[in-house]
């Protein structure tokens, strides 16, 4: 092996760019050439790529975003973009592949890789947490970070006029996001895809807070109720309760990553080259107690990561 890439896919997430250095450094005390594609799958379709070096990789550990830019790319879910992309790799004579994003990026990633025979190896990066295989994904935690920032601000005013809040949080169709948020910042309700919305208890819990009224309540986007919005006007119809509502949106998404998820992106990034130098292909590289674990692509998106029962249990408790 000579030559590896390495690029970014999805939702961007804090962390991708200590993961990109981590690549670029073990590749190169390795003795490989590391390129970064530029924009995920299409840059690669593209052939946009620059070749990273410690010096293009100095000082990014603490920036959010991904110096490699990133993209959802259609053309790539189709066979013609993977084969234009397996053409750039060859021509370009690279050896293995890094993706670093969420299930979609596994998803082309396998296919190129079966398809054109390319060494491909996945890691999770994306702020959702949602990734079978791992613990963690790269993002998460600084977004529950900046999400719990938030509410608290939320909290001062919520707390002060006596008001109901419904904050909304990403996730996509988990609840992992919602449910940390809700525990950290002292919600009276978490309302995630994962378990059924009540609105009667929520009721209850609203009037248990007395005459103040104040109470937080946290809604995953995914939730079978819908979103804050759908949940505010739900409780206004069945109990006329007036509620603010905040949509925390790609706030979440940005910022300077926090250091469990500067450490994560940097040891997974390791561990991505090491398993490239060894010959592996076609899993990701995931983290479960502090030890590296490999995962075939095609558990990531086939197999469900649950929601843990003992955080479901402890928000229960706890509101
Ligand atoms: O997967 C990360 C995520 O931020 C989800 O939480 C959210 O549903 C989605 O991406 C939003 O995607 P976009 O930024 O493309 O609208």
């Amino acid at each position: 092996m000579k030559s590896i890439a390495v690029l970014t896919s999805g939702g961007d997430a804090p962390g991708m760019n200590a993961h990109i250095r981590a690549v670029t450094r073990s590749g190169l005390s390795r003795g490989l050439d590391v390129w970064g594609v530029i924009g995920g799958f299409s840059g690669l379709i593209e052939g946009t790529m620059i070749q990273l070096d410690r010096k293009s990789t100095a000082n990014i550990i603490a920036s959010g975003g991904t110096i490699l830019k990133t993209s959802r790319s259609k053309e790539f879910m189709m066979p013609g973009g993977r084969a234009a992309a397996a053409q750039v790799l060859k021509e370009k004579r690279i050896d293995g592949l890094i993706c670093c994003g969420g299930d979609g990026t596994f998803h082309g990633a396998h296919f190129l890789g079966l398809e054109h025979g390319i060494q491909v190896v996945g890691t999770p990066g994306t702020i959702d947490n949602d990734i079978y295989g791992t613990q963690y994904t790269i993002g998460y935690d600084t977004a529950l970070n900046t999400a719990v920032e938030a509410i608290d601000r939320i909290r001062d005013t919520a707390d002060s006029h006596g008001r109901v809040f419904i904050i909304e949080v990403m996730g996509r169709h988990a609840g992992f996001i919602a449910m940390e948020v809700g525990i950290a910042s002292g919600a009276e309700y978490v309302a995630v895809p994962e378990t059924v919305t009540n609105l009667d208890i929520l009721y209850q819990r609203i009037l248990k807070q007395g005459r103040q009224r104040r109470t937080i309540v946290i809604v995953g986007e995914g939730d079978e109720l819908g979103g804050a919005y759908q949940i505010g006007a739900a409780m206004k119809d069945k109990y006329d309760i007036d509620a603010k509502v905040a949509v925390l949106g790609h706030i979440q998404r940005g910022g300077s990553p926090t250091v469990r998820d500067r450490v994560l992106g940097s040891h997974l990034g390791v561990a991505a080259v090491d398993a490239l130098i060894d010959g592996i292909t076609d899993v990701m590289v995931g983290r479960v107690h502090g030890e590296i674990e490999y995962t075939p692509l095609e558990d990531t998106w086939s197999k469900q990561k649950p929601l843990e029962n003992y955080m479901i249990e402890l928000s229960d408790l706890l509101t």
